[in-house]
C-alpha cells in the first residue's frame, strides 16, 4: 500500500507548561528521545513544570525504571521566547482551553514557523478547522489530543481539520507511535470522541450534586463501583480542572446549539470562585 512519507521530527516545541504540556514534554524526551523546547507565558508555571519533571524522573529512578535521568532532563529546555519554540519541527500547543487565546497564538506563531513544521493543538473540544483557518499554513495544522496524565495514559485522539494534509496526519501518527501512544481518529466535531461522551457525564454528575440528590462522596462511589472506573466523575473533574471542564461544556453548548449541553450552574459558580480543582487545591474536594 502507498504510504505518505512523513517529515523527520527531531525537535518538539511545547507551548503551555501546565499539566498537559509538562506531560507531553516528558513523553517526548523520555519515550521518543526528542529534544524538547517548552514555552509558557507564566514564569511561576515554568518553575512548577521544572519541579514536576524532576520529581517524576526521581520517582522513576528510585523505582529502577530509568537509569539515565540526566539525559532526559537535558533534552528538555524552557524558554520565555515564543520565537525559540517556533524553530521546532513539530509544535504542540497546550495552552488554556480558550478559542481566543489559541487563535491569537496560532496567528503569532504561524509566520515564525518552518514552512513544513506541523502545528498540533491539544485542545479538548475546539474546532481544528477553525484554528487552522487563522494560520497561513492550514495544511500543517492538526488536533493531537493527549489524555491526562500524559505519561500514564496510552491514548492520543487525532483530529484532522478540513485543510489538514495527509503528510501532516502521517507525521502526527508516527510521532504519537514514537512516544509509545495508541491513536484513534476523530472527525472534527465539538468535543471529538472523548469529551463529547465524557464531559456531559461529568456535567450531569455536577447537576446531581447541585440538585441535592446525593453527596459528592456518594456520587463518586456510585459511579466508581457501579461502572468500574478508577475515579468518580467529581474526582475526575477536579483532576482535569474545572475551568477546562467549563470551557469544553461551553464549546459543546455553543457549537451544537443544544440545551442538553448547558453547563451546570454549580460548575460555573466554582470556576467564578477560582475553585478549579487539584491545581488550585480546591474544587469539589480539598487537596
Ligand atoms: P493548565 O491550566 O494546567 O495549563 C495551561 C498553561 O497554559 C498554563 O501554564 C498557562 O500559563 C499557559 N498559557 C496560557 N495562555 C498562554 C499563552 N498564550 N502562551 C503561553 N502559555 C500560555 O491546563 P491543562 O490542563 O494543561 O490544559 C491545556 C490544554 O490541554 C487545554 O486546551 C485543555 O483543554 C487540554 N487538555 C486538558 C486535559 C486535562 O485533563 N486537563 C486533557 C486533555 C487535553
Amino acid at each position: 500500500m502507498w504510504r505518505v512519507i512523513c517529515r523527520n521530527v527531531s525537535t518538539l516545541g511545547v507551548i503551555g507548561a501546565g499539566q498537559m504540556g509538562t506531560g507531553i514534554a516528558i513523553v517526548a524526551a523520555h519515550n521518543a528521545n526528542l529534544n524538547v523546547c517548552v514555552h509558557d507565558a507564566s514564569e511561576a508555571q515554568v518553575k512548577h513544570s521544572v519541579e514536576f519533571v524532576e520529581k517524576w524522573l526521581k520517582k522513576k529512578r528510585d523505582k529502577g525504571e530509568i537509569k539515565d535521568t540526566d539525559s532526559v532532563l537535558q533534552r528538555i529546555k524552557y524558554t520565555n521566547e515564543l520565537k525559540e519554540v517556533a524553530h521546532s519541527d513539530f509544535i504542540v500547543e497546550a495552552i488554556s482551553e480558550s478559542l481566543e487565546a489559541k487563535l491569537m497564538l496560532f496567528r503569532m506563531l504561524s509566520p515564525l514557523m518552518k514552512s513544513d513544521a506541523v502545528f498540533a493543538s491539544n485542545t479538548s473540544s475546539i474546532s481544528i478547522t477553525k484554528l487552522a483557518g487563522s494560520s497561513a499554513k492550514a495544511q500543517n495544522v492538526i488536533g493531537m489530543h493527549f489524555m491526562n496524565p500524559v505519561p500514564v495514559m496510552t491514548l492520543v485522539e487525532v483530529i484532522k481539520g478540513l485543510q489538514t494534509s495527509d503528510h501532516t496526519l502521517q507525521t502526527t501518527l508516527d510521532l504519537a507511535k514514537r512516544m509509545g501512544k495508541v491513536t484513534t481518529l476523530s472527525e472534527d466535531r465539538p468535543g471529538f470522541i472523548a469529551n463529547r461522551i465524557l464531559m456531559p457525564y461529568i456535567n450531569e454528575a455536577i447537576q446531581v450534586l447541585n440538585e441535592g440528590i446525593a453527596t459528592k462522596e456518594h456520587i463518586d462511589e456510585t459511579m466508581k463501583l457501579g461502572t468500574n472506573v478508577p475515579m468518580g466523575p467529581l474526582t475526575l473533574a477536579d483532576f482535569i480542572g474545572l475551568d477546562t471542564c467549563l470551557s469544553i461544556m461551553q464549546v459543546l453548548h455553543r457549537d451544537f446549539g443544544d440545551s442538553k449541553y448547558r453547563p451546570s450552574p454549580l460548575l460555573v459558580n466554582y470556576v467564578n470562585a477560582g475553585w478549579l480543582g487539584r491545581k488550585t487545591k480546591r474544587g469539589f474536594y480539598t487537596y
